[in-house]
């Protein structure tokens, strides 16, 4: 199993991040360290993904992406490096196979496609429609053969590509992730450079203070609001962390603001400002209970995040949980816990919908594992230093990142667009940064400054162009998804994730707004990222190839027939005996005992069609491990003749049939 997460291009990413030894790389993504990523990991392990070329209006953008897939919206642009428009795009790399073989590729496309294997012709198809466009057989030969894939889009409206494969043992199924590669090129190189200098600019808030035009939702990402802060955290720890942030947690967005003499005391005076902002303090907490709350711990996985205490070991993205007492006023961390977004909207601490009672079990195991709070009394705030303090939060740019009613903020810096790229040696990107100046002081790495450079002398637009599968790939990485998805047994490897989900159900799953749970037996829970959820919804669609708007499925003319038929296939009575594993709305299983399965009843709101046909047809293909049944043979045939003839297809659209009538459906037989 770990041999297949070390493929999957979440983990390399980390990986690479691991070699890196900058205090920021918490930030970075991994979209160049592609580029870097031959050092860290020997020059002879081939890299996941196939290297794409998108090239519109005279401009090219290169990048990594996991497979033969690509959806544009009407009017958008294919990347948010090129203008919206006409485009073409070219992949290529290599395909591994098993064995030697004979195989066929399928595509359904909007645009202009030619496929070629060892440059020889493969496929070549236009605009398909809902039907896929079936190529000439092609031998590939066991070990690494080259695959280009050139299309061109329609001059108007969307595109989209699709990618499949088929052989004599392999049913339809989309190219296996593991066994697309490429090397890395120049020109790939310097694309890369230019994506994580745009990704560093967004995370670290840049835009905050360089006022900068544009649509791409990262633009409104904020910081914890600073009303009612006092009442919520501690004041010594506050001074502290304004001195100096990096020091507390590698990798904040927060550049250290204060530098040169009194700025020690500068730090003191805000804080106790900061602290002077009372508002609704948290409700008082029963005592939790330490041993419940670190068995929590593990079964949500909090550790896909944070270290375990008494580690210091911090792997990217992960935070440090060893400052709550000193951080966190009495009962604050319990109500934190509840509802992390409550004053930080794009905070990347998700929620996990903890009951009053699990979230103070859970602060109890905090508090006692962290360091102790300070002992004494904090320094004591006169209304003067309060008064110094409140004019250097208006004066030094805190308010540009930190919302607070009633102060007006006085900072300003140059817009963005006056920064000409010679400057961006200076200012916030010096390699030495001024002291005493109102330059925030950042602690960039070589690589990343040069990123931010590369960015910088690059036209910028890319601000002002956003598509869910970027913003799906980059918040990937900075959320950890991976670190839960393909860690643990019994909820979905991240790769089967793209493509399975409809846009609009995920969306709302990640937003936490659906109350059921797939796997309701489960002790485990997905956490709900709310201010993410859209862009990584619609992005687990586009990514694959399909809208971010799930497409008009009409029923067909027989659909009460199939739905009948479905009814019978589902049951235990001359049936599969679905109803053995899985429960059908209020219809349990009825007999669970090692492989449960999700509740039916759900399946028409949540999944693609393509992906429940393909699931059907054959679990293993899209997860080896799955201990669902293959019910179908090699050549797609039902082993049940006595219902619709034994022909495969109709008999999974049976089922889809009968699923879709939901809550209206009949008890299976
Ligand atoms: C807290 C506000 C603030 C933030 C956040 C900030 N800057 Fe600055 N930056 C300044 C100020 C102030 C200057 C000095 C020049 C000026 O007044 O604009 C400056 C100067 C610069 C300069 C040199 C400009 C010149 O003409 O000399 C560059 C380049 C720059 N910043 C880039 C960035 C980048 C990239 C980021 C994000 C990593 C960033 N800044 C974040 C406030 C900020
Ligand atoms: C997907 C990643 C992720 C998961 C999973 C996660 N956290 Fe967090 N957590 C974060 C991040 C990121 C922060 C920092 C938030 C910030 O202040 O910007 C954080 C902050 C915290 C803090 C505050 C630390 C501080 O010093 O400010 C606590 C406490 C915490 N998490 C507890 C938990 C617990 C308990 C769980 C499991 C129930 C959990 N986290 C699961 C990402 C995660
Ligand atoms: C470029 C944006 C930016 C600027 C400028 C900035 N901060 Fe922050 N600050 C943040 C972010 C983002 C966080 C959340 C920490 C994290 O996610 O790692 C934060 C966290 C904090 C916290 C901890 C709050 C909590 O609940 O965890 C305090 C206190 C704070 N900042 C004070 C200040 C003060 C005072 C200033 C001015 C001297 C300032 N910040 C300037 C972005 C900024
Ligand atoms: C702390 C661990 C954890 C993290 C981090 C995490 N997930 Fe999940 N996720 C889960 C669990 C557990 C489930 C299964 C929930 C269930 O079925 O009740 C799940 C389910 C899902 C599902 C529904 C899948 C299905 O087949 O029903 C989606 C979509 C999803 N996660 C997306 C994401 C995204 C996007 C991220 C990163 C932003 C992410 N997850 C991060 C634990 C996690
Ligand atoms: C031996 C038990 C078993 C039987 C019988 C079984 N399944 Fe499954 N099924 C599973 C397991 C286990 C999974 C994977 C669940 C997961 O991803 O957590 C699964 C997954 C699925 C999924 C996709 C899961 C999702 O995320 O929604 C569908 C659809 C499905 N089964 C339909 C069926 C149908 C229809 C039948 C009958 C033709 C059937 N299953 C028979 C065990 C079974």
């Amino acid at each position: 199993m770990m041999n297949s997460r070390l493929r999957s291009l979440g983990l390399l990413l980390t990986r690479i991040f691991r070699h890196g030894s900058g205090r920021l790389d918490v930030l970075a993504t991994g979209l160049v360290l592609w580029a870097v990523s031959t050092q860290g990991l020997g020059a002879a392990e081939p890299l996941t993904g196939l290297i794409r070329t998108i090239t519109a209006g005279g401009v090219t953008d290169v990048s990594v992406t996991p497979n033969v897939w690509l959806f544009v919206p009407k009017g958008q642009p294919a990347t948010p490096f090129v203008p919206a428009g006409p485009f073409t795009a070219r992949w290529e790399g290599s395909i591994s196979a098993d064995l030697r073989g004979d195989f066929t590729f399928q595509v359904l496309a909007q645009g202009a496609l030619k496929v070629s294997i060892n440059g020889a012709l493969a496929l070549e198809a236009k605009d398909t429609g809902p039907a896929l466009a079936i190529g000439q057989s092609v031998r590939l030969n066991k070990g690494t053969n080259s695959l280009k894939v050139e299309f061109t889009s329609p001059a108007v409206g969307e595109s989209m590509v699709r990618l499949f494969w088929t052989n004599r043992e392999i049913p339809l199924s989309t190219l296996p992730l593991a066994q697309l590669s490429h090397e890395s090129t120049e020109a790939l190189r310097r694309s890369a450079g230019v994506h994580e200098g745009r990704d560093l600019f967004l995370e670290l808030r840049c835009a905050r203070c360089h006022q900068t035009p544009g649509s791409v939702p990262e633009l409104s990402m904020d910081a914890p609001e600073f009303d009612g802060i006092g009442s919520r955290r501690q004041v010594d720890w506050m001074a502290a962390w304004i001195r100096d942030p990096q020091a507390h947690r590698a990798g904040t967005p927060m550049p250290a603001m204060l530098s040169g003499e009194g700025s020690a005391e500068d730090a003191a005076a805000i804080a106790a400002y900061l602290g002077s902002l009372k508002g609704e303090g948290p409700a008082a907490v029963q005592p939790g209970a330490i041993e419940t709350g670190k068995g929590l711990f593990e079964k949500l996985h909090c550790g896909a995040c944070h270290p375990a205490p008494g580690t210091s070991d911090l792997k990217p993205h992960q935070v440090s949980q060893k400052e709550v007492s000193a951080k966190f006023t009495p009962g604050a961390l319990a109500a934190f816990l509840q509802k992390p977004e409550q004053h930080f909207r794009w905070i990347r601490m998700p929620n996990f919908k903890l009951t009053a009672t699990e979230a103070s079990d859970l602060a109890a195991y905090l508090h006692s594992v962290a360091d102790p709070a300070p002992a004494g009394d904090p320094a004591k705030a006169d209304a003067d230093r309060v008064e110094q303090g409140r004019k250097r939060v208006a004066s030094i740019g805190c308010l540009n990142c930190h919302a607070l009613d009633g102060v007006k903020n006085e900072f300003t810096a140059k817009p963005l667009v006056q920064l000409a790229p010679a400057s961006w040696k200076s200012g916030c990107l010096a390699e030495t940064p001024s002291t005493g100046s109102k330059v925030p002081r950042y602690t960039l790495t070589a690589d990343q400054r040069a990123a931010l450079q590369a960015f910088g002398a690059s036209d910028r637009a890319s601000l002002d162009r956003a598509t869910a599968a970027d913003f799906l790939e980059r918040h990937s990485v900075h959320l950890n998804c991976r670190e839960c998805h393909g860690q643990f047994e019994g909820f979905p490897a991240w790769d089967h994730l793209v493509g399975k989900l409809k846009p609009e159900w995920a969306t709302r799953f990640i937003r936490g707004e659906i109350a059921v749970k797939p796997r309701s037996w489960a002790e485990y829970r997905m956490p709900a990222f709310p201010a993410y959820a859209q862009g990584l919804g619609e992005g687990l669609s586009t990514l694959a190839g399909l809208p971010p708007v799930t497409a008009p499925d009409p029923a067909p003319s027989d659909t009460a027939t199939l739905a009948e038929a479905g009814r019978k296939l589902v049951g235990a009575n001359g049936g599969f005996g679905c109803i053995s594993c899985h429960s059908i709305g209020e219809f349990g299983a009825t007999q669970v005992f090692e492989a449960p399965g999700i509740n039916l009843a759900t399946s028409f709101d949540r999944l693609q069609p393509d992906y429940f046909h393909r699931w059907l047809r054959a679990p293993t293909t899209i997860d080896p491990a799955s201990k669902m049944p293959v019910y179908f043979d090699e050549e797609g045939r039902s082993p049940l003749p006595e219902i619709l003839g034994g022909d495969g297809p109709k008999t999974i659209q049976a089922v889809w049939e009968y699923l879709r009538l939901k809550d209206r459906m009949a008890k299976p037989e």
